[in-house]
Formats: structure tokens, C-alpha cells, sequence
């Protein structure tokens, strides 16, 4: 099934941590679909702000100076790279001070008007798989497998500081646990496009499934749709 004037599109929304980057980049790699990560935007746009000195409660600051940020994507060796203001920002945005400031930022209007246009851009013209917090109910409302990927907080959080302990950083799990649920709460109570499951999403809890799983129920989703 094919819409018209759009590629291919596999929507996949979730709460922080619950593995949507970690599926998405090898059901992609497996499909031959570019993945566009949504967050990494989000987190561009809170590493402009921090930057610029501007607080995530400085709403009429971010309002105004989120439209100078020059956010692009480029893709380069199947990676996506997000370059603010031409420079390769990737290595820069995985912290957690970024994501809490992505967190905070995204609830603003025109930030999501901007960076929604750019993703909406990128779906265009090809077949992906996009993640993040509105793709199925906002961004590709008509997207051709939608999936809303969730798991326990704690699950979450051990995930997280795993991750975060291999790149060397200094955590604390329970910090991470308590950032997780404020972040959800955030995520999932803004007013604009909040975070939840599309009517015809399908959920995936992936506590207790491998990651190998978690690929294997997506793609046979993905592969219905495309014999339907
Ligand atoms: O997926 P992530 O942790 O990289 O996202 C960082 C923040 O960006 C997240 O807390 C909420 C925001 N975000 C959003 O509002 N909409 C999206 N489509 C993706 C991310």
C-alpha cells in the first residue's frame, strides 16, 4: 500500500528509552529505508538554545530565537548527521543535559512547526522509518505501519545508564529513573502533540523481548502491510 506523494513511511513512537533509535537503524538497514531520527532534531534545537544562554522556561526567548537555528540532515554512509549551522553536531547532543533541554523546549509551538516541516520534508521523497514522540498522530498521520514501542521505567532507566556507563559518563541510575518518569510526564502531558499512542498504532512492550525480538514483530508487520 502506497500513498500518494509520500514514499514508503513506518512510523515508531515511544517514551524515552524504550529501544525506538536501536530498532529503527536495523529495521532500516534490513529494509533499505532511510531512518530519520526525530529526537536528534529536538536535541539540536535544545544544544542551539543552550548555546544561546536561553532557559527551557524562557518561553517568548525560544520562541523567538528558535527560529534563527539552522537545522539540516544529511545522511552520510546510511548515517544520518545532523548539522547545526553546517557543523556535525551528533557527537554533542547525547547527553543528559541536551535531552532534558530537548524535553523542556519541544513543548514550544514554533520549534515543533520548524522541525516538523523538516521531517515531513524528508518523508517525501523517500521510504523511511521515523521515531519519535508524534510521528504516528502528527508528523506521517497517514503512515503505513504505525507502532507505539514502549517499556517499565525501570527497564528504561537501567537501559539508559548501561549505555551511558559504556560511553564512560558518570551516572546515577535512580537520578536517570527519576529524569525518565519526569520526562514521560512532560512528554506525555504538553499541549501540543503529546506523546501517545495512535489509534491505529500497534503497541509493543519490549521489557522482557530481545532486541532481535523487537526487529522481528516489527518487520512482520511491515511485510503484512506491503502483501496487503
Ligand atoms: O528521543 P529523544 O530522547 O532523543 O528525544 C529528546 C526529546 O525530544 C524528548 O524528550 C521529546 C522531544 N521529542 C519530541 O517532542 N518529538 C519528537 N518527535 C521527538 C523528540
Amino acid at each position: 500500500m502506497q500513498k500518494k506523494n509520500m514514499g514508503y513511511s513506518v512510523a515508531i513512537d515511544g517514551p524515552a528509552g524504550a529501544g525506538k533509535s536501536t530498532i529503527a537503524k536495523q529495521i532500516a538497514k534490513k529494509m533499505n529505508f532511510i531512518y530519520v531520527d526525530t529526537g536528534a532534531m529536538y536535541r539540536a534545537m535544545a544544544l542551539f538554545l543552550i548555546r544561546n544562554n536561553v532557559a527551557a522556561d524562557e518561553k517568548d526567548k525560544i520562541e523567538e530565537i528558535c527560529k534563527e537555528a539552522k537545522i539540516t540532515i544529511e545522511y552520510r554512509d546510511g548515517e544520518q548527521v545532523v548539522l547545526l549551522d553546517g557543523e556535525n553536531v551528533n557527537g554533542l547532543i547525547r547527553t543528559e543535559k541536551v535531552g532534558n533541554m530537548a524535553s523542556a523546549s519541544s513543548v514550544n509551538g514554533e520549534v515543533r512547526k520548524k522541525l516538523v516541516a523538516l521531517q515531513q520534508e524528508l518523508a517525501k521523497s523517500a521510504e523511511v522509518i521515523m521515531d519519535g514522540r508524534d510521528i504516528g498522530t502528527c508528523v506521517l498521520p497517514g503512515a503505513n505501519v504505525k507502532v507505539y514501542l514502549t517499556a517499565d521505567p525501570k527497564v528504561r532507566a537501567k537501559r539508559r545508564f548501561d549505555e551511558l556507563t559504556a560511553k564512560g559518563e558518570v551516572c546515577d541510575i535512580d537520578k536517570i529513573e527519576a529524569d525518565i518518569i519526569e520526562r514521560d510526564y512532560r512528554d506525555m502531558n504538553r499541549e501540543i502533540s503529546p506523546l501517545k499512542q495512535a489509534e491505529d498504532a500497534i503497541l509493543v512492550d519490549t521489557s522482557y523481548m530481545t532486541i532481535e525480538e523487537v526487529v522481528e514483530t516489527i518487520m512482520g508487520l511491515i511485510k503484512k502491510n506491503k502483501e496487503a
